[in-house]
């Protein structure tokens, strides 16, 4: 979810602003997501670097994310959504950490659309925890290390369970990945928008997926 900043600076509003238009986006993609029939969705929040911007937007940033888990949560529940989060939670101030469990555990029957909300996540650092994880294992004597394949090493990651994303989509016209999902995407269908985030609504949902459409994947496999 890329180009509040830009959003907000071409009306003369403060940053936040832009962040707090995006928060209405994203109940859009969602929607957009359920009336697809996309059944896994998950959306980049948040990074591990992100922390490194000032204090003042870092303080809003959190602000719109504590009224979101406390605005929304019924309504997605009533809307089959299911929540999860990966990422770096511990890194929040407590009263989110036990918001964000909170909406796992509450959300956990449904079935109707995954949501992942990446929150203070990078893909390197769940590699390198993964990685840990999987050292602890064989050192515990659960696994030996010759058993550490791709199916297994993805089940240490934060993701494990869930199927890898089919189409990524990036909005505001970079064309980067910026640390998300590096392993999970090994396969996905990149589409980059000329869209700022803000702006992102039901027709851009429809354009990317038309677009996923039209690629043909291959998995490193000849056609012929
Ligand atoms: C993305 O918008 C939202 C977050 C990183 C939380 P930006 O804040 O990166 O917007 P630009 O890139 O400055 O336009
Ligand atoms: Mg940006």
């Amino acid at each position: 979810m890329d180009g509040n900043g830009r959003w907000a600076k071409s009306r003369g509003l403060p940053h936040i602003a832009g962040h707090r238009e995006g928060s209405r986006a994203l109940r859009r993609a969602i929607e957009a997501a359920i009336q697809s029939g996309v059944s896994w969705l998950t959306i980049y929040a948040f990074s591990s670097e992100n922390w490194r911007r000032p204090a003042g937007e870092i303080l809003g940033l959190t602000g719109l994310l504590r009224r979101y888990l406390r605005s929304e949560i019924t309504e997605l529940k009533q809307s089959g959504v299911r929540l999860r989060f990966i990422g770096d939670r511990c890194r929040f101030d407590s009263d989110i950490q036990t918001d964000l469990e909170a909406a796992e555990r509450d959300t956990a029957v449904n079935t109707r659309l995954n949501l992942t909300i990446a929150l203070s996540y990078g893909a390197r650092a769940e590699i390198a925890a993964a990685a840990r994880a999987a050292l602890e294992a064989v050192r515990a004597g659960c696994l030996e290390a010759g058993d550490l394949g791709e199916d297994v090493f993805a089940s240490f990651l934060a993701t494990a369970g869930m199927p890898d994303p089919d189409l990524v989509i990036r909005t505001s016209g970079e064309q980067r990945l910026s640390n998300f999902l590096l392993w999970q995407a090994a396969y996905a269908e990149l589409v980059f928008l000329d869209v700022l985030w803000p702006d992102f609504d039901h027709a851009h949902f429809g354009a990317a997926l038309k677009e996923f459409s039209r690629r043909e994947r291959r998995f490193g496999a000849r056609k012929d």
